[in-house]
């Protein structure tokens, strides 16, 4: 059996990020447990908002089928976002929608989302942590046919989440993000 290979996505450009420096303590977690890790930042993939008219035009631009390759190189993802009014940024539903456009040859459309798991998680320095970002990022996923795993990291106070060494300091934070990893890592094995 090849490596398990894992792809990290984080939904801000931000600097100084709280999702960003999520998906890094995600990323360390995936590198421990012996995983081939991933992590890119959307701003490698810049994307027109979506427009059909602009497809109908121009076609997919390159980076949505870049970012869908990518996506189809591993064996599960793990998407970091942020919580905007309640919902996704558009940074994270824009991508995710540019990529349910792509379409490569001998593949069904929406294949790349079927084939693998997907585990979610967010971080706010608000109490729920990006709990309701989550539930709709749960949704639109399921909604491309993936398997989203049940375990997810909602994690508040992200301000003061982290230690001197950048890590997650909070025992229940540090079992919540470990339970995910652990099982996006065995679901994609199953999945394999
Ligand atoms: C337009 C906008 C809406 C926001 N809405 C929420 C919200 O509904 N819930 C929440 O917890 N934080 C909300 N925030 C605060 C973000 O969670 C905070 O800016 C966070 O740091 C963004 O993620 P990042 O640090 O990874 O860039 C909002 C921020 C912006 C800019």
């Amino acid at each position: 059996m090849s490596a398990l290979k894992i792809l990290v996505i984080p939904g801000s450009l931000r600097t100084g990020s709280h999702n960003a420096r999520l998906a890094a303590a995600a990323a360390y977690e995936f590198a421990q447990a012996g995983v081939d890790v991933t992590r890119i930042s959307l701003g490698d993939f810049p994307l027109p908002i979506y427009d059909g008219d602009l497809q109908s035009k121009s076609g997919v631009p390159k980076h949505a089928i870049n970012l869908k390759r990518m996506i189809g190189a591993h064996h599960g993802v793990l998407i970091v976002t942020p919580e905007y009014n309640s919902s996704v940024p558009p940074l994270v539903k824009n991508a995710i929608d540019w990529v349910t456009r792509v379409q490569d040859a001998d593949e069904a459309r929406g294949q790349v989302f079927r084939e693998k798991p997907f585990a979610i998680a967010a971080a706010s320095e608000g109490r729920l942590g990006g709990t309701r970002a989550l539930a709709a990022l749960r949704l639109i996923l399921s909604a491309c046919h993936a398997t989203v795993i049940a375990n997810q990291l909602a994690l508040s106070f992200a301000d003061q989440a982290y230690d001197d060494t950048d890590r997650l300091k909070h025992p229940a934070d540090i079992a919540a993000l470990k339970a995910m990893v652990r099982q996006l890592i065995d679901v994609a094995q199953h999945m394999m």
